[in-house]
């Protein structure tokens, strides 16, 4: 049997060219060059996306568009290497989820990091919300904005762990590529793994510890593009005006403008040094990932120059290029092609989970024993 590469991608809200071209691309292009080795599990963790507070009505739209975003960015509809599937089509992460939240810890949940900053988050943000003239004593107003702001950090959301667990476990997942931010969680899944198998004998595949993971999937792999106006952090979708954003959706005309508009710096040379050049370097990394060279050997080829308005134009039309090809690909994605692979490989999703889900049933005495 194949061994299983697994990894949930987020839906995200507005892609920007920093998450394309960062993880986005690399990540397709990692998955066309393991298939054939291994099996590659892609799914869209939409159980998870409900865990905080979102607008529910858009949720379908954004999952489907992500979909159509990876399609146009060359992830093989065709590969039967590849499975792409959402979590919620395949019931078993759910029933899996119940059953070891029995073997985990409350005060373990309570230490992951992730869910202390996104309960403080949201925290913080209900208590802004909260009119004190909306209620009435005996509680103070402080009381009730503390109580209202408590009840938005949900159960779900302390169980996020588990039910990311219980998706790597299923598949009896190797090898997970996560981000750092998501080192806690794979840790705990490696820590549930061996612990059930200790009570009940080989029941999962315990996946490699992250230090290995960053060994077999390199780490080059988390590239940052930078914010074009404030070079000295990324490229995020949380900037507020979007002006040292391009998002993939803006027009050509629209990122030409923001390219031009890129902070430089007074030294007049086109040199790729990202401490001293920062807002230079970080121009001449996008346009050596859009022309397929390295950084340097762009730089090269502006040697002499003693000012940055050719550079400039040249990076601006090779991101409108790349944004009119990127979107006339994703005009053509066939929608019914998605749609259709989806629905067959989540039935073999369900296929291999439910196999998983048995061994657990039987093992906490839930089933027979065959
Ligand atoms: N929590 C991951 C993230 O925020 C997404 C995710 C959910 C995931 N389940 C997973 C990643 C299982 C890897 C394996 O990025």
């Amino acid at each position: 049997m194949k061994k299983v590469i697994l990894t949930g991608l987020r839906a995200n809200n507005d892609l920007h060219i920093g998450n394309y071209l960062g993880a986005l691309l690399p990540f397709i292009d990692m998955a066309k060059s393991k298939a054939g080795e291994y099996q590659l599990n892609l799914f869209m963790p939409d159980l998870h996306s409900i865990t905080t507070p979102i607008d529910h009505s858009k949720l379908q739209g954004t999952i489907m568009d992500n979909l159509k975003v990876f399609a146009a960015a060359g992830l093989p509809l065709d590969n039967s290497d590849i499975y792409l599937y959402r979590q919620s089509y395949v019931p078993a992460h759910s029933e899996l989820t119940v059953l070891l939240n029995n073997f985990t810890g409350f005060g373990e949940m309570g230490r992951m990091t992730q869910f202390k900053d996104k309960s403080q988050r949201i925290n913080a943000e209900a208590y802004d919300r909260t009119g004190a003239q909306d209620f009435k004593l005996p509680e103070t107003p402080h009381d009730i904005k503390m109580r209202v702001a408590e009840s938005r950090v949900s159960v779900g959301l302390f169980d996020y762990p588990v039910l990311m667990a219980c998706d790597i476990l299923l598949y009896n997942a190797t090898y997970v590529p996560v981000g750092d931010d998501q080192s806690q969680h794979l840790e705990f899944t490696r820590d549930i793994a061996i612990r059930m198998n200790a009570k009940f004998g080989d029941l999962f595949t315990v996946p490699v510890e992250v230090k290995k993971q960053h060994e077999f999937f390199g780490k080059d792999q988390g590239l940052r593009i930078k914010d074009l106006l404030d070079p000295s952090k990324k490229m995020s979708k949380s900037d507020e005006t979007g002006k040292g954003v391009i998002f993939m959706t803006d027009s050509p005309e629209v990122a030409t403008k923001k390219i031009m508009a890129a902070a430089t710096d007074s030294i007049g040379m086109v040199n790729y040094d990202p401490v001293k050049q920062p807002g230079i370097s970080n121009l001449l990394q996008i346009l050596a990932l859009l022309t397929g060279k390295d950084p340097q050997e762009t730089a090269d080829e502006y040697s002499g120059q003693t000012q940055y308005g050719d550079f400039k134009k040249d990076v601006a039309k090779a991101v409108a290029d790349f944004l009119t090809d990127f979107q006339a690909k994703l005009a053509k994605v066939d929608n019914a092609a998605i749609l259709a692979k989806l629905e067959k490989d989540e039935a073999a999703m369900r296929e291999q989970a439910n196999a998983t889900l048995l061994k657990v049933q039987q093992a906490v005495g839930l089933r027979p024993k065959a």
